[in-house]
């Protein structure tokens, strides 16, 4: 391919939206296969940004974010940890996922490894392979009632070429939830080797059984080398917007500020003023999204245990769950028969590291009459099921 770098040539979508996108927008299927649910983020929301971009709240802002809402974050974060983050360690790029981006950008160079800690979401493995790169994993496993991290299978991958470790928790797509005292753990690693830990927390209130997951900000310090990502997205069911927030070393202020201009300077600035009043009226809206999937757990919980060959660990936090479908080689195959026949897209596991490859991804986030018609005829489908 003319004018491309071969290692960008030879990448393809990952394996959700290569699934999705022949049937994106067909109302025929029940698409448990992305991120979200199906409910417009809190009108309230929405009303300030149409009110801000009506005001013409059109021009370039701070390239961190606006500073009112890196006040707001901050207010945030002391309001669920009771903690006061310096407002200089907070930027706001555009979206969780540029957050990402932006630290991996900072962190790896040619020939560098990242550690990524399986399954993992797919695009955290592409960020980094377009940095250049190599990918190593070291993957969950489920234990007798909850998926576990070996945390010393985890320090013995680390090699003199480990540039980052990534981290998700509540994580996307088993659920798994790191505890505080492997949060200490890994931080203190890091630390002493300064390898940059990428903690994605963008589902930091998603969690089923407890009032909040364990978050690193309660463990870092100013000049760790630690970028927490967080964002919109998720909690306030903001997905289209493309607005997220760091949290990092107070060292790295301008670099995140340079590298910032270089990608997109930063959300649009009447998404930004939604965001600030979604952070000022947030309980109620994460309250009810987090009703929802604590339900949409159950259900998933009550419903795949009347198949024999789905195998599920219950997921902790987030909201998805990662069977294990018995008897299947081909994860690719069995979600594009499930789409075909029944008209339900769930996401193959293939697609979210090594070792995946007989287990699906099911979001939980979709309204409670749909997923329970969704997850019927996934049993069905599987009960049927022959390569
Ligand atoms: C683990 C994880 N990190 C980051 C993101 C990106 O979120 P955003 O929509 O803010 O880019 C997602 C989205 O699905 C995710 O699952």
């Amino acid at each position: 391919m003319k004018g491309v770098r071969p290692d960008i040539a030879s990448m393809q979508q990952n394996g959700i939206t290569g699934l999705a996108t022949p049937r994106l927008g067909d109302p025929s299927v029940i698409p448990l296969w992305f991120g979200e649910g199906d409910e417009a983020t809190a009108g309230f929301i929405r009303e300030a940004a149409s009110d801000a971009l009506l005001a013409g709240d059109t021009f370039y802002v701070n390239t961190r974010g606006k500073p009112e809402l890196r006040t707001s974050i901050g207010n945030y974060l002391h309001s669920v940890y009771g903690l006061r983050i310096d407002p200089k360690r907070i930027s706001v790029p555009g979206s969780a996922m540029m957050g990402v981006t932006i630290a991996v950008q900072m962190a790896l160079t040619q020939g560098d490894e990242a550690l990524l800690v399986g399954p993992y979401w797919p695009n955290i493995e592409t960020a980094c392979r377009v940095a250049g790169a190599d990918i190593v994993t070291v993957r969950q496993h489920e234990g007798a009632t909850s998926w576990v991290l070996d945390m010393e299978a985890l320090f013995a991958a680390v090699t003199p070429k480990t540039r980052l470790i990534y981290i998700n928790s509540p994580c996307n797509p088993t659920g798994w939830i790191m505890s505080r005292s492997e949060q200490l753990a890994l931080l203190e690693f890091c630390r002493e080797k300064s390898i940059l830990l990428l903690a994605d927390e963008v589902y930091h209130r998603a969690v089923l059984n407890a009032a909040l997951a364990p978050s690193f900000l309660d463990l870092a310090r100013d000049d760790d080398p630690i970028v927490i990502v967080n964002g919109f997205s998720k909690a306030w069911a903001m997905t289209g917007w493309r607005v997220g927030w760091v949290v990092a070393a107070k060292a790295m202020e301008t670099q995140w500020a340079v590298l910032s201009e270089c990608f997109n300077t930063g959300s649009a600035p009447f998404a930004q003023q939604g965001c600030i009043v979604a952070l000022e009226n947030s309980e109620s809206v994460i309250e009810a999204l987090n009703a929802k999937y604590r339900k949409g757990a159950i259900l998933v919980n009550e419903i795949l245990a009347t198949c024999s060959r789905i195998l599920l660990t219950p997921p902790e936090g987030a909201f998805y769950a990662f069977p294990k479908i018995d008897g299947i080689s081909s994860s690719r195959a069995f979600c594009q028969g499930l789409l075909d026949h029944k008209d339900v897209g769930v996401a193959p596991g293939f697609t979210f590291g090594p070792g995946n490859e007989q287990y699906i991804r099911i979001c939980f986030a979709l309204s409670h009459a749909r997923l329970q018609e969704g997850l019927e005829k996934l049993v069905l489908f599987a009960n049927s099921y022959k390569e």
